[in-house]
């Protein structure tokens, strides 16, 4: 696919089908992580990759609900997809979260390219950069001085959703 094309086609895919993704798929959207620039070269975005379920990610749902005072609905935060990305980067660096963004988008866009669904997911940042912290990073294998960022659910999605509008009049300026 061309990359114009999946940035068209990409949208938030929040239903999943089970079947797993292959190594070489996950491997391609690793990697697309992993090529993505950062700021001064520092490539230090770390990629905790959670294929196939873990309990793990059960706990960090249940603390983001009582967080945030919700109740247990239909769907977790990565809405049962197979395979969930934490990114996770240099606490302090002054492009940590920029560079965070850039890999997580590099990963959507490879995801789309491969026919694959994917979410970005915000919601549970300020759970992992919460009072449990450390055991969070601990079961994620973060390394110490590092802060979770943005993660990425990915699979073969069963919903349909039309790409979001925009409002190129408002956002863009075009300087003489
Ligand atoms: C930084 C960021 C964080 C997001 N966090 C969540 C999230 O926690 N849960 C969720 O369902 N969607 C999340 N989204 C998806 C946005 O809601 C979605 O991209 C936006 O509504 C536009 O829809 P589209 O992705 O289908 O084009 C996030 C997107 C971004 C870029």
């Amino acid at each position: 696919m061309e990359v114009f094309e999946a940035i068209a086609k990409r949208s938030s895919a929040r239903a999943y089908a089970q079947t797993p993704l292959t190594e070489e798929e996950l491997e391609k959207i690793i990697t697309a992580g992993l090529q993505a620039p950062t700021g001064r070269n520092e490539k230090e975005i770390r990629f905790s990759v959670v294929n196939g379920g873990s309990p793990i990610l059960e706990e960090i749902d249940e603390q983001m609900r009582k967080d945030f005072n919700i109740n247990k609905g239909p769907h977790n935060f990565y809405y049962e997809a197979p395979c969930v990305v934490l990114l996770s980067a240099k606490t302090g660096f002054k492009w940590s979260v920029v560079d965070a963004g850039i890999a997580v988008e590099n990963m959507s866009i490879a995801a789309e390219a491969l026919g694959l669904g994917n979410l970005i997911i915000g919601c549970i940042y300020d759970t992992l950069n919460g009072e449990r912290k450390d055991n969070f990073n601990k079961a994620l294998k973060v390394p110490e001085g590092y802060n979770f960022e943005i993660a990425i659910a990915l699979g073969h999605r069963t919903d349909s959703k039309a790409q979001h509008e925009y409002n190129k009049a408002e956002q863009v300026f075009y300087v003489d």
